[in-house]
């Protein structure tokens, strides 16, 4: 899967994007057939257990993303920019990306925000962008909590920094969030795909997070979230099985032993 075969889909058939982490869970996507991986700054509250994805470092990212890689077989993996990792000047912001293609191997970065004149450099760069508008998780303190952006009149300034990160060269846009006609209005009117979260049944592509598709993470699934397995459950009745075995001498049994010869 490469930029261009993801932009063609747009108005063909639905775009399906995941995050990953690492490899088992690069695998697990790259075997389901999902068209993108997303190495999502997410990565903070899922596997590393923080509350926002604020503290997550880029070179954190930067190990993660290549172990997703290394399992992502055809998938198109796209890097997630953690918080601050592009307020240097535009010339260490594009090592910073850069970094992301030519060391973990992926294929694209996403951005929070409207840095044009950044993703204006990235793509003079050879480096494809994909945008991300709506709620900005990384903005979560000066929101003061998560809250459904681009309601009434804000939905008009969204719609007008969209255009300006398309007119700036991004290949495709992640909309977290947002009512459902704004969704729609924007898939109807922007030229790249739209790949919502949260965006409603409208956009060009879903975009979610593998913790809450599988039932990973212990406790409430969000609204915009559908859970389709229950891992943790079921990992935890495994692990409890094993436990009890171990207590009560039924492993290892024979089966499990080596020999002298
Ligand atoms: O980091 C992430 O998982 C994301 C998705 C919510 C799009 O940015």
């Amino acid at each position: 899967m490469t930029t261009r075969s993801i932009i063609r889909k747009k108005g063909q058939e639905p775009i399906v994007m995941v995050t990953a982490w690492d490899s088992i869970t690069a695998r697990m996507a790259a075997a389901a057939g999902v068209d993108m991986i997303l190495v999502g700054d997410s990565l903070a509250n899922t596997a590393l257990g923080y509350s926002t994805t604020l503290p997550v470092t880029l070179e954190a990212m930067y190990h993660h993303a290549s172990a997703v890689t290394r399992a992502s077989g055809e998938t198109l993996v796209v890097f997630d920019m953690p918080f601050l990792a592009c307020c240097g000047n535009l010339a260490e912001d594009v090592r910073a990306c850069g970094r992301a293609l030519k060391e973990c191997g992926c294929q694209a970065v996403k951005m929070e925000g409207t840095n044009t004149d950044l993703v204006r450099a990235l793509v003079g760069q050879g480096i494809p962008v994909m945008g991300h508008l709506g709620l900005m998780p990384q903005r979560v303190h000066q929101y003061g909590g998560m809250f459904v952006q681009g309601r009434g009149e804000d939905a008009t300034s969204l719609l007008a920094s969209a255009r300006a990160l398309v007119d700036a060269g991004i290949f495709s846009l992640v909309l977290e969030c947002v009512p459902e006609e704004l969704g729609a209005r924007a898939a109807a009117e922007l030229p790249v795909p739209v790949i919502g979260i949260g965006a409603g049944r409208h956009v060009d592509g879903q975009v979610q997070v593998l913790a809450d598709l599988l039932g990973l993470a212990p406790g409430k699934t969000p609204k915009h979230a559908n859970r389709y397995a229950g891992l943790f459950d079921a990992a935890v009745e495994a692990i409890g099985q094993y436990a009890g075995d171990v207590r009560n001498r039924r492993f290892p049994d024979q089966q499990h032993t080596f020999g002298d010869t």
